[in-house]
Protein backbone atom coordinates (compact mmCIF):
# COMPACT_ATOMS: atom_id res chain seq x y z
CA UNK A 1 0.00 0.00 0.00
CA UNK A 2 1.22 3.33 -1.28
CA UNK A 3 1.66 5.65 1.79
CA UNK A 4 0.08 9.29 0.85
CA UNK A 5 1.62 10.93 3.49
CA UNK A 6 5.09 11.05 3.95
CA UNK A 7 6.87 10.61 6.96
CA UNK A 8 7.40 13.59 9.67
CA UNK A 9 10.80 13.39 9.78
CA UNK A 10 11.28 13.89 6.24
CA UNK A 11 9.29 17.53 6.57
CA UNK A 12 11.54 20.16 6.94
CA UNK A 13 10.55 22.45 9.85
CA UNK A 14 8.17 25.35 7.74
CA UNK A 15 10.19 28.30 6.62
CA UNK A 16 7.60 30.29 4.97
CA UNK A 17 4.31 30.52 7.50
CA UNK A 18 1.05 29.29 6.62
CA UNK A 19 -1.48 31.86 5.85
CA UNK A 20 -5.61 31.52 6.43
CA UNK A 21 -6.98 33.09 3.43
CA UNK A 22 -11.08 32.11 3.44
CA UNK A 23 -11.08 29.07 0.43
CA UNK A 24 -14.36 28.26 -1.46
CA UNK A 25 -14.91 24.94 0.61
CA UNK A 26 -14.57 26.84 4.31
CA UNK A 27 -16.57 29.72 2.46
CA UNK A 28 -19.55 27.65 1.97
CA UNK A 29 -19.22 25.56 5.16
CA UNK A 30 -19.51 28.73 6.57
CA UNK A 31 -22.74 29.60 4.79
CA UNK A 32 -24.16 26.35 4.94
CA UNK A 33 -23.56 24.98 8.17
CA UNK A 34 -24.91 25.61 11.71
CA UNK A 35 -23.66 28.59 13.73
CA UNK A 36 -22.89 25.22 15.99
CA UNK A 37 -20.17 24.57 14.14
CA UNK A 38 -16.67 24.74 16.72
CA UNK A 39 -13.39 23.24 15.26
CA UNK A 40 -13.61 25.24 11.67
CA UNK A 41 -13.88 28.85 13.67
CA UNK A 42 -10.02 27.89 15.08
CA UNK A 43 -9.47 25.75 13.06
CA UNK A 44 -9.97 26.57 9.19
CA UNK A 45 -8.65 23.52 7.08
CA UNK A 46 -10.23 21.69 4.39
CA UNK A 47 -8.63 18.23 4.73
CA UNK A 48 -7.89 16.17 2.04
CA UNK A 49 -6.03 13.15 3.15
CA UNK A 50 -4.40 11.78 6.11
CA UNK A 51 -1.60 9.64 7.30
CA UNK A 52 -0.17 9.16 10.37
CA UNK A 53 0.11 11.89 12.47
CA UNK A 54 -0.13 14.03 9.74
CA UNK A 55 -3.24 15.35 7.59
CA UNK A 56 -3.30 17.36 4.40
CA UNK A 57 -5.26 19.98 3.03
CA UNK A 58 -6.74 20.69 -0.04
CA UNK A 59 -4.51 23.42 -0.86
CA UNK A 60 -1.39 20.70 -0.12
CA UNK A 61 0.05 21.88 3.30
CA UNK A 62 0.77 19.50 5.70
CA UNK A 63 -0.23 19.62 9.50
CA UNK A 64 0.81 17.34 12.45
CA UNK A 65 -2.31 16.62 13.71
CA UNK A 66 -2.11 16.46 17.88
CA UNK A 67 -6.00 16.74 18.24
CA UNK A 68 -6.31 13.48 16.56
CA UNK A 69 -10.36 13.39 16.35
CA UNK A 70 -10.29 15.37 19.97
CA UNK A 71 -8.34 12.23 21.06
CA UNK A 72 -10.15 9.20 19.21
CA UNK A 73 -6.96 8.32 16.91
CA UNK A 74 -5.30 6.03 19.13
CA UNK A 75 -3.00 4.95 16.28
CA UNK A 76 -3.33 8.20 14.03
CA UNK A 77 -4.83 8.40 11.08
CA UNK A 78 -5.40 5.48 8.48
CA UNK A 79 -3.03 3.06 10.47
CA UNK A 80 -2.28 -0.05 8.01
CA UNK A 81 -4.00 -2.34 10.55
CA UNK A 82 -7.37 -0.01 10.92
CA UNK A 83 -7.35 -0.19 7.03
CA UNK A 84 -6.42 -3.93 6.77
CA UNK A 85 -9.50 -4.86 9.22
CA UNK A 86 -11.85 -2.03 7.19
CA UNK A 87 -11.38 -4.05 4.25
CA UNK A 88 -11.61 -7.36 5.57
CA UNK A 89 -15.00 -6.53 6.60
CA UNK A 90 -16.26 -5.60 3.02
CA UNK A 91 -14.29 -8.54 1.22
CA UNK A 92 -16.02 -11.14 3.42
CA UNK A 93 -18.96 -9.54 2.46
CA UNK A 94 -20.07 -9.27 6.55
CA UNK A 95 -23.38 -7.81 6.86
CA UNK A 96 -22.51 -4.24 7.28
CA UNK A 97 -25.45 -3.17 9.92
CA UNK A 98 -26.86 -5.73 12.52
CA UNK A 99 -28.98 -3.93 15.20
CA UNK A 100 -27.15 -5.69 18.13
CA UNK A 101 -27.56 -9.49 16.71
CA UNK A 102 -23.85 -11.02 16.81
CA UNK A 103 -21.38 -11.55 14.57
CA UNK A 104 -17.84 -13.10 14.86
CA UNK A 105 -16.56 -9.95 14.29
CA UNK A 106 -18.89 -8.65 17.40
CA UNK A 107 -18.18 -11.72 19.56
CA UNK A 108 -13.87 -11.01 18.92
CA UNK A 109 -14.19 -7.51 19.73
CA UNK A 110 -16.10 -8.25 23.27
CA UNK A 111 -12.92 -10.83 23.98
CA UNK A 112 -10.44 -8.17 22.60
CA UNK A 113 -12.13 -5.46 25.14
CA UNK A 114 -13.06 -7.67 28.12
CA UNK A 115 -9.45 -8.73 27.94
CA UNK A 116 -8.45 -5.22 27.81
CA UNK A 117 -10.16 -5.02 31.36
CA UNK A 118 -8.81 -5.56 34.65
CA UNK A 119 -9.40 -9.25 35.99
CA UNK A 120 -11.40 -8.25 38.77
CA UNK A 121 -13.74 -6.39 36.33
CA UNK A 122 -13.66 -8.73 33.17
CA UNK A 123 -15.06 -11.28 35.19
CA UNK A 124 -18.19 -10.19 36.03
CA UNK A 125 -18.47 -7.46 33.05
CA UNK A 126 -21.55 -6.77 30.75
CA UNK A 127 -21.55 -4.89 28.06
CA UNK A 128 -24.33 -3.06 26.50
CA UNK A 129 -23.66 -1.49 22.51
CA UNK A 130 -24.64 1.86 22.30
CA UNK A 131 -26.32 4.91 19.43
CA UNK A 132 -22.41 5.60 18.35
CA UNK A 133 -21.24 8.52 20.14
CA UNK A 134 -19.88 8.86 23.42
CA UNK A 135 -22.69 10.48 24.55
CA UNK A 136 -24.74 7.70 24.23
CA UNK A 137 -22.99 5.68 26.33
CA UNK A 138 -23.46 8.42 28.90
CA UNK A 139 -27.35 8.30 28.44
CA UNK A 140 -26.67 4.75 28.82
CA UNK A 141 -24.54 4.60 31.84
CA UNK A 142 -27.48 7.60 33.61
CA UNK A 143 -30.29 4.75 32.68
CA UNK A 144 -28.54 2.16 33.85
CA UNK A 145 -27.67 3.11 37.34
CA UNK A 146 -31.06 4.89 37.75
CA UNK A 147 -32.81 1.79 37.25
CA UNK A 148 -30.72 -0.21 39.20
CA UNK A 149 -30.83 1.65 42.11
CA UNK A 150 -33.96 2.95 42.11
CA UNK A 151 -32.74 6.53 42.87
CA UNK A 152 -33.16 9.14 40.18
CA UNK A 153 -30.29 11.47 40.97
CA UNK A 154 -26.36 11.93 39.84
CA UNK A 155 -23.25 13.84 41.73
CA UNK A 156 -20.98 15.25 38.86
CA UNK A 157 -17.99 17.23 38.81
CA UNK A 158 -17.20 20.73 37.92
CA UNK A 159 -15.40 21.26 34.76
CA UNK A 160 -16.34 17.74 33.64
CA UNK A 161 -17.71 17.04 29.83
CA UNK A 162 -19.42 13.93 29.06
CA UNK A 163 -20.99 15.13 25.61
CA UNK A 164 -24.06 17.32 24.47
CA UNK A 165 -27.34 14.93 24.53
CA UNK A 166 -29.75 17.05 27.06
CA UNK A 167 -28.73 13.76 29.82
CA UNK A 168 -25.21 14.32 29.22
CA UNK A 169 -25.48 18.05 29.05
CA UNK A 170 -26.99 18.54 32.60
CA UNK A 171 -23.59 16.42 33.80
CA UNK A 172 -21.27 19.57 32.26
CA UNK A 173 -19.39 21.93 34.28
CA UNK A 174 -19.38 24.44 32.22
CA UNK A 175 -22.27 26.68 31.83
CA UNK A 176 -22.03 28.10 27.97
CA UNK A 177 -23.97 25.33 25.79
CA UNK A 178 -26.25 24.90 29.43
CA UNK A 179 -27.39 28.48 29.84
CA UNK A 180 -29.62 28.61 26.34
CA UNK A 181 -31.52 25.53 27.53
CA UNK A 182 -32.72 26.05 31.42
CA UNK A 183 -33.35 23.33 32.79
CA UNK A 184 -31.51 19.85 31.58
CA UNK A 185 -31.93 17.33 34.49
CA UNK A 186 -33.24 19.66 36.33
CA UNK A 187 -32.31 19.38 39.71
CA UNK A 188 -31.42 15.68 39.63
CA UNK A 189 -28.10 16.82 39.23
CA UNK A 190 -25.61 18.17 41.91
CA UNK A 191 -22.03 19.29 41.38
CA UNK A 192 -19.11 18.62 43.20
CA UNK A 193 -15.84 20.23 43.27
CA UNK A 194 -12.85 18.88 41.38
CA UNK A 195 -9.39 17.97 42.86
CA UNK A 196 -8.12 20.61 40.50
CA UNK A 197 -4.63 20.62 42.47
CA UNK A 198 -3.45 24.26 40.47
CA UNK A 199 -7.06 26.15 41.51
CA UNK A 200 -8.19 24.14 44.06
CA UNK A 201 -11.72 24.83 44.48
CA UNK A 202 -11.04 25.14 48.77
CA UNK A 203 -7.88 27.39 47.71
CA UNK A 204 -5.59 24.70 49.51
CA UNK A 205 -4.17 21.99 47.04
CA UNK A 206 -1.86 19.27 47.79
CA UNK A 207 -2.51 16.54 49.89
CA UNK A 208 -4.62 18.75 51.59
CA UNK A 209 -7.05 20.17 49.45
CA UNK A 210 -7.44 16.11 48.29
CA UNK A 211 -8.16 15.75 52.45
CA UNK A 212 -11.00 18.37 52.27
CA UNK A 213 -12.37 17.58 49.25
CA UNK A 214 -12.82 14.06 50.24
CA UNK A 215 -14.14 15.26 53.52
CA UNK A 216 -16.59 17.21 51.89
CA UNK A 217 -18.15 14.39 49.88
CA UNK A 218 -17.88 11.64 52.38
CA UNK A 219 -20.03 14.45 54.63
CA UNK A 220 -22.71 15.18 51.44
CA UNK A 221 -23.59 11.44 51.18
CA UNK A 222 -23.91 11.17 55.37
CA UNK A 223 -25.47 13.89 56.64
CA UNK A 224 -29.19 13.46 56.58
CA UNK A 225 -29.27 17.37 56.51
CA UNK A 226 -27.15 17.67 53.52
CA UNK A 227 -30.12 18.55 51.34
CA UNK A 228 -28.70 16.07 48.53
CA UNK A 229 -30.66 12.82 48.21
CA UNK A 230 -28.51 9.81 47.90
CA UNK A 231 -28.06 9.62 43.99
CA UNK A 232 -27.76 6.76 42.04
CA UNK A 233 -24.38 7.43 40.88
CA UNK A 234 -21.16 9.47 40.80
CA UNK A 235 -19.74 10.29 37.59
CA UNK A 236 -15.67 11.22 36.87
CA UNK A 237 -13.54 11.53 34.25
CA UNK A 238 -10.11 10.11 36.05
CA UNK A 239 -8.34 12.87 33.92
CA UNK A 240 -10.73 15.41 32.61
CA UNK A 241 -10.04 16.30 29.63
CA UNK A 242 -12.16 18.88 28.13
CA UNK A 243 -12.51 21.08 31.49
CA UNK A 244 -8.37 21.56 30.74
CA UNK A 245 -6.81 18.18 31.19
CA UNK A 246 -6.48 18.13 34.93
CA UNK A 247 -5.63 14.78 36.66
CA UNK A 248 -7.14 13.61 39.76
CA UNK A 249 -5.09 12.84 42.32
CA UNK A 250 -4.47 9.26 42.76
CA UNK A 251 -5.64 9.21 46.83
CA UNK A 252 -8.84 11.07 45.89
CA UNK A 253 -9.68 8.63 43.31
CA UNK A 254 -9.17 5.98 45.74
CA UNK A 255 -11.26 7.61 48.52
CA UNK A 256 -13.66 8.49 45.78
CA UNK A 257 -14.11 4.74 45.67
CA UNK A 258 -13.98 4.06 48.92
CA UNK A 259 -16.66 6.32 49.55
CA UNK A 260 -19.77 5.52 47.27
CA UNK A 261 -19.17 1.49 47.84
CA UNK A 262 -20.00 2.61 51.36
CA UNK A 263 -22.78 4.77 50.81
CA UNK A 264 -23.68 2.22 47.91
CA UNK A 265 -23.60 4.50 45.16
CA UNK A 266 -22.67 3.16 41.75
CA UNK A 267 -19.25 4.74 40.35
CA UNK A 268 -19.48 5.21 37.23
CA UNK A 269 -15.78 6.39 35.45
CA UNK A 270 -16.30 8.27 31.99
CA UNK A 271 -12.97 6.77 29.86
CA UNK A 272 -13.95 8.23 26.74
CA UNK A 273 -10.91 10.49 25.96
CA UNK A 274 -8.98 8.69 28.48
CA UNK A 275 -9.40 5.26 27.22
CA UNK A 276 -7.43 2.74 25.54
CA UNK A 277 -3.65 3.69 27.00
CA UNK A 278 -4.11 7.46 26.14
CA UNK A 279 -2.86 8.41 29.68
CA UNK A 280 0.07 5.85 29.96
CA UNK A 281 -2.19 2.70 31.33
CA UNK A 282 -5.30 1.10 29.27
CA UNK A 283 -7.69 2.93 31.22
CA UNK A 284 -7.13 5.89 33.66
CA UNK A 285 -8.75 4.79 36.78
CA UNK A 286 -6.01 1.77 36.71
CA UNK A 287 -3.65 4.26 38.25
CA UNK A 288 -5.34 4.58 41.03
CA UNK A 289 -5.88 1.07 41.57
CA UNK A 290 -10.08 1.15 41.32
CA UNK A 291 -12.41 -0.95 39.66
CA UNK A 292 -15.50 1.24 39.42
CA UNK A 293 -19.03 -0.23 38.82
CA UNK A 294 -19.52 1.31 34.87
CA UNK A 295 -16.59 2.36 32.49
CA UNK A 296 -18.34 4.49 29.61
CA UNK A 297 -16.24 3.83 26.52
CA UNK A 298 -16.28 5.63 23.10
CA UNK A 299 -13.56 7.63 20.89
CA UNK A 300 -10.90 5.19 20.08
CA UNK A 301 -12.98 1.99 20.84
CA UNK A 302 -13.91 2.20 17.11
CA UNK A 303 -10.41 2.31 15.28
CA UNK A 304 -11.27 5.38 13.91
CA UNK A 305 -15.20 4.63 13.27
CA UNK A 306 -17.83 5.74 15.70
CA UNK A 307 -18.90 3.43 18.31
CA UNK A 308 -19.21 3.59 21.85
CA UNK A 309 -20.22 0.97 24.81
CA UNK A 310 -20.70 0.76 28.44
CA UNK A 311 -19.69 -2.07 30.72
CA UNK A 312 -20.76 -2.24 34.15
CA UNK A 313 -20.40 -4.32 36.53
CA UNK A 314 -23.36 -7.49 36.90
CA UNK A 315 -24.70 -6.07 40.27
CA UNK A 316 -26.02 -3.54 37.95
CA UNK A 317 -27.59 -5.69 35.30
CA UNK A 318 -31.38 -5.10 36.23
CA UNK A 319 -32.65 -3.67 32.70
CA UNK A 320 -35.10 -5.73 31.50
CA UNK A 321 -35.11 -6.92 27.35
CA UNK A 322 -35.18 -4.01 25.37
CA UNK A 323 -34.66 -1.15 27.83
CA UNK A 324 -32.13 0.31 26.06
CA UNK A 325 -31.77 -0.41 22.27
CA UNK A 326 -30.47 1.92 18.96
CA UNK A 327 -30.64 1.19 15.59
CA UNK A 328 -26.54 1.99 15.16
CA UNK A 329 -25.59 -0.28 18.01
CA UNK A 330 -24.21 -3.06 15.42
CA UNK A 331 -21.42 -1.08 13.43
CA UNK A 332 -19.06 -4.24 12.42
CA UNK A 333 -16.93 -2.06 10.75
CA UNK A 334 -16.22 -0.11 13.50
CA UNK A 335 -15.98 -2.84 15.38
CA UNK A 336 -13.00 -4.94 13.48
CA UNK A 337 -11.37 -1.73 13.37
CA UNK A 338 -11.66 -1.53 17.29
CA UNK A 339 -10.57 -4.68 17.68
CA UNK A 340 -7.49 -3.92 15.67
CA UNK A 341 -6.55 -0.96 17.55
CA UNK A 342 -6.84 -2.98 20.53
CA UNK A 343 -4.60 -5.75 20.08
CA UNK A 344 -2.24 -3.45 18.15
CA UNK A 345 -2.40 -1.35 21.57
CA UNK A 346 -1.77 -4.26 23.53
CA UNK A 347 0.82 -6.38 21.42
CA UNK A 348 2.91 -2.71 21.10
CA UNK A 349 2.68 -1.50 24.52
CA UNK A 350 1.17 2.01 23.30
CA UNK A 351 0.10 2.50 26.89
CA UNK A 352 4.17 2.41 28.00
CA UNK A 353 4.96 4.41 25.04
CA UNK A 354 2.45 6.66 25.57
CA UNK A 355 4.02 7.19 29.80
CA UNK A 356 7.11 7.48 28.04
CA UNK A 357 6.93 10.05 25.23
CA UNK A 358 4.23 12.06 27.80
CA UNK A 359 7.16 12.23 29.86
CA UNK A 360 9.45 13.56 26.95
CA UNK A 361 6.75 16.66 25.92
CA UNK A 362 6.58 17.39 29.58
CA UNK A 363 10.60 17.25 29.95
CA UNK A 364 10.29 19.63 26.76
CA UNK A 365 7.54 22.19 28.32
CA UNK A 366 8.98 22.33 31.70
CA UNK A 367 12.48 23.77 29.65
CA UNK A 368 9.93 26.23 28.21
CA UNK A 369 8.45 27.39 31.31
CA UNK A 370 12.16 28.73 32.38
CA UNK A 371 11.74 31.12 29.47
CA UNK A 372 7.88 31.83 29.62
CA UNK A 373 6.24 32.51 32.86
CA UNK A 374 3.49 32.26 30.71
CA UNK A 375 3.26 28.54 30.84
CA UNK A 376 1.69 28.33 34.20
CA UNK A 377 1.04 24.72 34.88
CA UNK A 378 1.88 21.69 32.61
CA UNK A 379 -0.04 18.76 33.65
CA UNK A 380 -1.58 15.57 32.93
CA UNK A 381 -0.47 11.84 32.36
CA UNK A 382 0.48 10.00 29.13
CA UNK A 383 -0.27 12.07 26.00
CA UNK A 384 -3.25 13.66 27.59
CA UNK A 385 -1.39 16.55 28.46
CA UNK A 386 -2.54 20.05 28.85
CA UNK A 387 -0.49 23.64 29.62
CA UNK A 388 -2.23 25.99 31.62
CA UNK A 389 -1.22 29.69 30.14
CA UNK A 390 -1.26 32.56 32.33
CA UNK A 391 -0.74 36.34 32.76
CA UNK A 392 2.65 36.43 35.15
CA UNK A 393 2.11 40.28 35.73
CA UNK A 394 -2.00 39.71 37.09
CA UNK A 395 -2.48 39.57 40.87
CA UNK A 396 -2.17 36.00 42.15
CA UNK A 397 -4.96 33.83 43.33
CA UNK A 398 -5.34 32.58 46.80
CA UNK A 399 -2.72 29.73 46.20
CA UNK A 400 0.20 32.37 44.93
CA UNK A 401 -0.73 31.10 41.11
CA UNK A 402 -1.00 34.28 38.77
CA UNK A 403 -4.55 34.51 36.92
CA UNK A 404 -4.87 32.69 33.51
CA UNK A 405 -4.12 34.49 30.47
CA UNK A 406 -7.50 34.74 28.13
CA UNK A 407 -5.68 36.32 25.02
CA UNK A 408 -2.75 33.86 25.05
CA UNK A 409 -4.35 30.50 24.08
CA UNK A 410 -5.61 31.45 21.13
CA UNK A 411 -2.83 33.16 19.25
CA UNK A 412 -0.39 30.12 20.42
CA UNK A 413 -2.92 28.06 18.78
CA UNK A 414 -3.01 29.95 15.31
CA UNK A 415 0.75 30.68 15.79
CA UNK A 416 1.05 26.91 15.52
CA UNK A 417 -1.36 26.27 13.32
CA UNK A 418 0.67 28.56 10.88
CA UNK A 419 3.76 26.67 11.29
CA UNK A 420 1.86 23.45 10.51
CA UNK A 421 0.76 21.80 13.92
CA UNK A 422 -2.86 21.26 15.01
CA UNK A 423 -3.21 21.60 19.01
CA UNK A 424 -6.63 22.43 20.79
CA UNK A 425 -7.58 24.76 23.59
CA UNK A 426 -9.70 23.73 27.05
CA UNK A 427 -10.41 24.66 30.23
CA UNK A 428 -11.35 27.75 31.94
CA UNK A 429 -11.79 31.16 29.36
CA UNK A 430 -10.41 28.04 26.74
CA UNK A 431 -6.60 29.39 28.70
CA UNK A 432 -5.42 25.17 28.29
CA UNK A 433 -3.31 24.21 24.82
CA UNK A 434 -3.91 20.63 25.42
CA UNK A 435 -2.06 17.99 23.72
CA UNK A 436 -3.74 14.59 22.46
CA UNK A 437 -0.76 13.15 19.72
CA UNK A 438 -1.67 9.56 18.22
CA UNK A 439 -0.50 7.30 20.67
CA UNK A 440 2.03 5.90 17.84
CA UNK A 441 4.28 9.32 18.40
CA UNK A 442 7.67 9.27 18.42
CA UNK A 443 10.57 10.37 20.23
CA UNK A 444 11.79 12.20 17.20
CA UNK A 445 8.16 13.77 16.55
CA UNK A 446 7.45 14.83 20.24
CA UNK A 447 10.62 16.73 19.97
CA UNK A 448 9.21 18.26 16.76
CA UNK A 449 5.98 19.27 17.97
CA UNK A 450 7.57 20.83 21.50
CA UNK A 451 9.89 22.73 18.94
CA UNK A 452 7.07 24.18 17.00
CA UNK A 453 5.24 24.88 20.17
CA UNK A 454 8.33 26.60 21.80
CA UNK A 455 8.32 29.24 18.50
CA UNK A 456 4.71 29.37 18.32
CA UNK A 457 4.78 30.60 21.39
CA UNK A 458 7.42 32.86 21.43
CA UNK A 459 5.71 34.67 19.00
CA UNK A 460 2.50 34.54 20.38
CA UNK A 461 3.96 36.23 23.74
CA UNK A 462 5.65 38.85 21.54
CA UNK A 463 2.70 39.80 19.58
CA UNK A 464 0.62 40.55 23.19
C1 LIG B 1 -14.83 12.51 28.67
C2 LIG B 1 -15.81 12.64 27.54
N1 LIG B 1 -17.04 12.14 27.68
C3 LIG B 1 -17.95 12.22 26.70
C4 LIG B 1 -17.66 12.81 25.50
C5 LIG B 1 -18.70 12.89 24.43
O1 LIG B 1 -18.38 12.07 23.37
P1 LIG B 1 -19.02 12.37 21.93
O2 LIG B 1 -18.54 13.72 21.52
O3 LIG B 1 -18.52 11.26 21.07
O4 LIG B 1 -20.49 12.33 22.11
C6 LIG B 1 -16.39 13.36 25.31
C7 LIG B 1 -16.04 14.04 24.05
O5 LIG B 1 -15.06 14.71 23.92
C8 LIG B 1 -15.44 13.27 26.34
O6 LIG B 1 -14.21 13.78 26.23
Amino acid sequence: MSVAISHIEDTPLQETLYQFDESPLLARQRQQESNARSYPRRIPLALKRAKGLYVEDVEGRRFIDCLAGAGTLALGHNHAVVIEAIQQVLSDELPLHTLDLTTPVKDQFVQDLFGLLPAELAREAKIQFCGPTGTDAVEAALKLVRTATGRSTVLSFQGGYHGMSQGALSLMGSLGPKKPLGALLGNGVQFLPYPYDYRCPFGLGGAEGVRVNLHYLENLLNDPEAGVLLPAAVIVEAVQGEGGVIPADLDWLRGLRRITEQAGVALIVDEIQSGFGRTGKMFAFEHAGIIPDVVVMSKAIGGSLPLAVVVYRDWLDTWLPGAHAGTFRGNQMAMAAGSAVMRYLKEHDLAGHAAAMGERLGEHLRILQRDFPQLGDIRGRGLMLGVELVDPNGKPDVQGHPPVHRQLAPLVQRECLKRGLILELGGRHGSVVRFLPPLVITGAEVDRVAEIFGRALAAAVASL
